[in-house]
């Protein structure tokens, strides 16, 4: 399973790809917003950071437009993964990208018949928001398990599961036990992950048993 992070502030994302756990990144408009950065400088920056695909977002909602947006982005650096909303006009983008050779997330997905159109259209990552739909009631998980069925149907469908709208580890938990390709993490949720209070007392336990011996490994 992959992990990408879903932020575009620079220290962030400088501090998490240290932990060697980070292959990709993914941005939207509000991250970039909320970078109060360029955001073609911001992207640049981000890939030349982590070598992994860094999903940059259009933000036009014409097909036209957005091809030549896509376009733009998809040269800033050869990781650039570009991305484009769930719509007729995102589809045929994604095509037109896909059918050059440029990798496209297909965002805001939140059916599996979208992601059945995502996957014809030649996504490589197809972006479910899990929390979204929870937020309202709906099964966010569930739907990952209805587009990992499908798409395990189609050989032929090269697209890959990014779970994305994650909220907590048990969301991670539940689509890595699902089979998803990627999970783009907020940061804190990645950190989440490395915590359990037993992992904490088992080491200061094991410390002060150590400090006993009056050993050193070192010397
Ligand atoms: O980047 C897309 C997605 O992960 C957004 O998540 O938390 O704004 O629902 P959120």
């Amino acid at each position: 399973m992959k992990f990408f992070i879903d932020s575009a502030d620079l220290k962030e994302l400088a501090d998490l790809a240290q932990t060697g756990l980070v292959d990709g990144v993914t941005t939207n408009p509000s991250l970039i917003a909320k970078s109060g950065r360029n955001m073609l400088e911001v992207i640049k920056e981000i890939c030349a950071l982590v070598p992994g695909p860094v999903s940059a977002e259009v933000t036009a909602t014409d097909h036209k437009t957005m091809l030549a947006e896509g376009r733009k982005l998809a040269k800033l650096a050869p990781n650039v993964t570009v991305k484009v909303p769930l719509t007729p006009d995102g589809l045929k983008t994604c095509k037109a990208l896909a059918t050059d050779g440029t990798m496209v997330n297909v965002t805001l997905c939140f059916s599996a018949a979208q992601a059945i159109l995502a996957a014809k259209a030649g996504a490589a990552f197809i972006s479910p928001f899990v929390g979204r739909l929870d937020d309202i009631g709906q099964d966010g998980m569930g739907l990952i398990a209805e587009i990992c069925q499908i798409y395990a149907a189609y050989p032929a469908f090269k697209t890959e599961v990014l779970v994305a709208s994650v909220r907590h580890p048990i969301h991670v938990i539940t689509a890595a036990k699902l089979g998803a390709h990627v999970a783009t993490l907020p940061p804190n949720v990645l950190r989440q992950m490395y915590q359990h209070p037993l992992t904490d007392k088992g080491l200061a336990a094991f410390l002060a048993d150590w400090q006993k011996t009056g050993q050193s490994i070192l010397g």
